[in-house]
């Protein structure tokens, strides 16, 4: 496995790749790797003949007062999970690799609409980060495949808008969730949660669970009614809901009356841990 720390020798590396008829997939990380990323990457493994996975904690799509300087990291643990998962290339660059003038003045990629609803509208300025640094990526990496979780669902679309706009001949996929056994959602940020916290942390999947039951059932004009009741269990259970939404899978707008593929999205803080997950629902 080859770890590289620079754009240039990223370019090099797989415009080599490229002359030899290798096909490439990305999976962009901010490390910390869990089995979420690990699935990840097992899948790019099955689509391409080379993997690359990069390693980069980006600044600018975290806002003021979030956990940019504590986020965990681990990155000799990633090096040994890639080296065993037969990774080919990981691509850790520094800060002034990706932002060589810096995160003043840089230029920005602004995903409009999409970015500003949601998670976007509770984290503002995220999407444009996450849009702006995942382009980087593409760039330099000119992967025919990149990866990402739906867990993300909002990130995974914001992408696929993105790339689709920009004419970026990358093929974004996006893969289902990886859960612990009692279906809370893998994530680096659990690290945060204390052990009492922890254990209610699985209510959010059952609540996911327990709406889209309602919504199959009885149909998505009941979604508001258990809207109520699961907001009220959940802050029972020390979380604070920043969101519980029904939306259209395709863009995340409002459903109309007969819209059949839908998701339920959340956003809880629960402790210092600022957590999110979805559902699809279709109808
Ligand atoms: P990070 O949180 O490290 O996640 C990297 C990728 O792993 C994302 O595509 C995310 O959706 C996916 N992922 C995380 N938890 C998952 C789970 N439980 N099941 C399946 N996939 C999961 O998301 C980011 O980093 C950053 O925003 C990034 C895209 C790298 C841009 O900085």
């Amino acid at each position: 496995m080859n770890s590289i720390y620079e754009v240039n020798k990223l370019i090099y590396a797989t415009e080599d790749w490229k002359k030899n008829n290798e096909t490439i997939a990305l999976v962009p990380t901010m490390g910390s790797l869990h089995a979420g990323h690990i699935y990840l990457i097992k899948e790019a493994k099955k689509l391409a003949s080379k993997t690359v996975v990069s390693i980069f904690v980006n600044p600018i799509q975290f806002g003021r007062g979030e956990d940019y300087e504590s986020y965990p990291s681990s990155i000799d643990a990633d090096k040994k999970i890639l080296e065993t998962e037969g990774v080919d290339l990981i691509f850790i660059p520094n800060l002034s690799e990706l932002y060589p003038l810096g995160t003043d003045v840089d230029t920005r990629v602004t995903v409009p609409q999409i970015s500003e609803i949601l998670c976007g509208k509770h984290r503002p300025g995220h999407f444009s980060g996450v849009a702006t640094v995942v382009t980087k990526l593409l760039v330099s990496c000119s992967p025919n495949f990149a990866l990402f979780g739906k867990k993300d669902y909002q990130q995974l679309l914001v992408i696929k808008r993105m790339v689709s706009d920009l004419l970026i001949p990358t093929t974004i996929l996006g893969m289902p969730t990886q859960r612990d056994t009692d279906g809370l959602a893998l994530s680096s940020r659990n690290r945060y949660l204390s052990e009492r916290e922890r254990t209610f942390a699985p209510k959010i999947y059952s609540s996911l669970l327990r709406a889209s039951d309602v919504l199959k059932k009885k149909g998505p004009q009941y979604f508001y009614k258990v809207k109520k009741e699961i907001i009220a269990e959940l802050e029972s259970k020390e979380m604070k809901v920043e969101y519980f939404e029904m939306r259209k899978a395709q863009d995340l707008s409002v459903p109309e009356k007969n819209d059949k593929g839908l998701v339920i999205l959340i956003a809880v803080w629960l402790g210092k841990a600022r957590l999110i997950d979805n559902i699809g629902v279709e109808l």
